[in-house]
């Protein structure tokens, strides 16, 4: 049987850093591709050079041809443009689906069996993209982006609080965007609520900075956008799906009804396991959450309208 092949498609920041870690982690072999020639096969080879000091008995190899994907059991999607000046977020969202779009062809094609994290922007839309162009069912395409936002809003509570960052859970729903939806209420401290323990004030401008997370980072920077949570966050749902830990975690998803949102993905709480989206699990809102939670659908599924023709 052998171990899990494991793919990380782009080997940029996050992919790079995304295939580090499922190395470290021992969760399978690694096979990092991407069109820039020799450059993955460079990193490849760099991180197989850690292994020694680091101890993990797995391989990671690097390709410029995507047909090296073949027989993977997870494939990581990561490939695409950031931003760049003068770039309209629509010519973003063409160029990437044009990208995503040939990627998704060649994972139906070379890794049928697949389950598929995708994790390019603007995430719920490339998410859907796979999903229409590989035909996998729903269960087997999922976004990585609550993960992230969820870590983000627990760092800052843990800040605000002083407290362990162990102690610390949080929730977060909806598209991975300025409409993310924060969800104090299911945001606790060893099992207290942070609306028991902070004012609400304060607990905005924590929800404020929450929303605004990936930005921050992106202006500290001044060149490209952050890699370290985000390859944690793939890294944690790539062990819940290859351990089948069913750990409940928020990804964007293929709703059929839940939340009263039909026929687009979204970020809610799922429990991922071996066959990818076990449950998803629907949670008790109040109204303004709900309104907030198909709000920010609705924007993803106006941004997936401009793409219907591919
Ligand atoms: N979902 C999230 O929460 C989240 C978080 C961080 C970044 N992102 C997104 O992830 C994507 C990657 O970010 P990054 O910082 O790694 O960018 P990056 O520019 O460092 O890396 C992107 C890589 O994709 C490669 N690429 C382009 N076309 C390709 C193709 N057809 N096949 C294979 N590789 C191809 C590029 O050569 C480049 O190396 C971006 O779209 C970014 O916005 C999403």
């Amino acid at each position: 049987m052998g171990r899990p092949k494991l793919a990380v498609i782009g080997a940029g920041a996050v992919g790079a850093t995304t295939a580090q870690r499922l190395a470290e982690k021992e969760l399978g072999d690694v096979v990092l591709t991407d069109v820039v020639p020799w450059m993955p096969q460079g990193k490849a080879l760099d991180m197989m050079q850690s292994a020694p000091v680091l101890g993990y008995d797995v391989t990671i190899r690097g390709a410029n041809d995507i047909a090296e994907i073949a027989g993977s059991s997870l494939v990581v999607v990561t490939a695409g443009l950031a931003r760049k000046p003068g770039m309209s977020r629509d010519d973003l969202l063409l160029k990437n689906a044009e990208i995503v779009g040939g990627l998704a062809d060649a994972i139906r094609t070379h890794a049928p069996g697949a389950i598929v994290i995708v994790v390019t922007n603007p995430l719920d839309v490339m998410t859907w993209l796979v999903w229409k162009r590989t035909g996998f069912e729903p269960q087997r395409v999922i976004g990585m982006a609550g993960v992230l936002d969820s870590a983000r809003f627990c760092t800052f509570i843990a800040m605000e609080l002083g407290v362990s960052i162990k102690d610390v859970r949080a929730m977060v729903l909806g598209g991975h965007g300025d409409s993310m939806v924060p969800l104090p209420r299911y945001s606790t401290v060893s099992g207290v609520p942070i609306t028991e323990l902070l004012p609400k004030d304060r607990i905005d401008a924590l929800v404020d900075r929450t929303r605004k997370g990936g930005a921050e980072i992106v202006q500290l920077l001044q060149q490209g956008s952050a890699f370290y949570a985000p390859s944690a966050s793939v890294a944690a749902m790539a062990e819940s799906i290859i351990k089948d830990q069913n750990r409940v975690l928020p990804a964007a998803v293929y709703l059929t009804g839940q939340y009263g949102l039909n026929d687009v993905f979204a970020g809610v709480p799922v429990k991922l396991g071996s066959r990818g989206v076990e449950q998803i699990i629907e949670l008790e809102l109040s109204a303004d959450e709900l309104a907030a939670l198909r709000c920010s659908a609705e924007q993803v599924r106006e941004l997936v309208a401009k793409l219907k023709w591919m």
